[in-house]
C-alpha cells in the first residue's frame, strides 16, 4: 500500500479497482467475489453501509485488506458523489465500474397501457439513472488513467428484437435506455481507454428471481468477463454467455 491508496502485486502489475454497485447481495455480491479472486481489489457499494461492510467480509480478498465495503444509493446524487470520493480514498482508483444495482417492481400484469408512473419513475431512477449517475462519477477517474471498464448489467427483456410481450414494460424500458447508454458511452470514450458493454446475466436465481434455476456462479460470469477485458476487446455491445446478444 503506498500513500496514494494504490497497490501492486508480486510480478509488479497496478492491482485494478472495481467497484459494483448494489454488492450485498444476488449477482452483484458473486461479480465481486469472482473479480476478488482474479486479484482485483473490490469495493463493494450498497444503499446500507453495514450491509456492505457484512458482503465485503464474505470476500477473499477482505482479509488482505482488497476488499470494502462503502454505502452508496444510486438514486442519489450525493450519496454517490460521496460513494467514489471514498472508493478513491480506500484504494487510488476506480479502473472498472459495474452497474449491477436494479430493481424489478413492476410485475408481469403491469401494462403501458395504463402504466403505475410512480413505479416507472422509480425504476428509470434506478436502472437507468442510477448507472448513470456512477458513470458520470467513475468518467474523470478512469480518463485521468487512460484505462477503464463499464459494465451495465442489463437484460434480454430489454432487447427490441426479441421483445414480443407486454410485461413489466417499465424494467424494459429501463433496460432499454440503459442499453442506449451503452452504445453512447461506448462512441464517446472509444479513445479513452474505456470499453463499455451490457451483459444480459440470464434468469438467475437470486432476490429479484426466486425461482430462476441458473446460479449466480453462471449469472456473475459474462459480467466478470466484460470487466476484465484486454485493451482490444469490444466495445458498445450486449451479451449474454459471453456471445452477442440482439439489441
Ligand atoms: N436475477 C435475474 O434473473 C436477472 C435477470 C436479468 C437482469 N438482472 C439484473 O441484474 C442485476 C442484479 O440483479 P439481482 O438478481 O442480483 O437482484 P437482487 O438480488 O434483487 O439485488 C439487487 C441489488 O441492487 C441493489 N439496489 C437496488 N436499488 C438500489 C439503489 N437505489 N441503490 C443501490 N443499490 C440498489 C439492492 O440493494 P438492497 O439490498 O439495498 O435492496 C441489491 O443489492 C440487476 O440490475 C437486474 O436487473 C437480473
Amino acid at each position: 500500500m503506498t500513500s496514494s491508496g494504490r497497490e501492486w502485486d508480486t510480478e509488479g502489475q497496478e492491482k485494478r479497482v472495481a467497484l459494483v454497485t448494489g454488492g450485498n447481495r444476488g449477482i452483484g455480491l458473486e461479480i465481486g467475489s469472482q473479480l476478488s479472486r482474479l486479484g482485483y481489489r473490490v469495493v463493494l457499494t450498497a444503499r446500507d453501509g453495514r450491509r456492505a461492510d457484512e458482503a465485503a467480509e464474505t470476500l477473499d480478498g477482505w482479509a488482505s485488506g482488497d476488499v470494502a465495503g462503502v454505502s452508496m444509493d444510486v438514486t442519489d446524487d450525493e450519496s454517490v458523489r460521496a460513494g467514489f470520493e471514498q472508493a478513491v480514498k480506500l484504494f487510488g482508483a476506480v479502473d472498472v465500474l459495474v452497474n449491477n444495482a436494479g430493481i424489478a417492481i413492476d410485475g408481469p400484469e403491469h401494462r403501458a397501457s395504463a402504466p403505475d408512473l410512480d413505479k416507472v419513475h422509480k425504476t428509470l431512477e434506478t436502472n437507468l439513472f442510477g448507472a448513470w449517475r456512477c458513470a458520470r462519477e467513475a468518467i474523470p477517474l478512469m480518463r485521468g488513467r487512460g484505462y477503464g471498464r463499464i459494465v451495465n448489467l442489463s437484460s434480454t427483456m430489454a432487447s427490441l428484437e426479441l421483445t414480443g410481450t407486454p410485461s413489466s414494460p417499465a424494467y424494459r424500458i429501463s433496460k432499454a435506455g440503459l442499453n442506449m447508454l451503452t452504445k453512447v458511452l461506448a462512441a464517446e470514450l472509444q479513445y479513452d481507454g474505456i470499453l463499455v458493454n451490457a451483459a444480459s446475466p440470464g434468469y438467475t436465481r437470486t432476490d429479484m428471481s426466486p425461482d430462476a434455476e441458473r446460479p449466480v456462479e453462471e449469472g456473475a460470469d459474462t459480467p466478470v468477463w466484460l470487466a476484465t477485458l484486454p485493451d482490444d476487446g469490444p466495445t458498445g455491445g450486449f451479451f449474454f454467455d459471453r456471445k452477442r446478444l440482439s439489441w
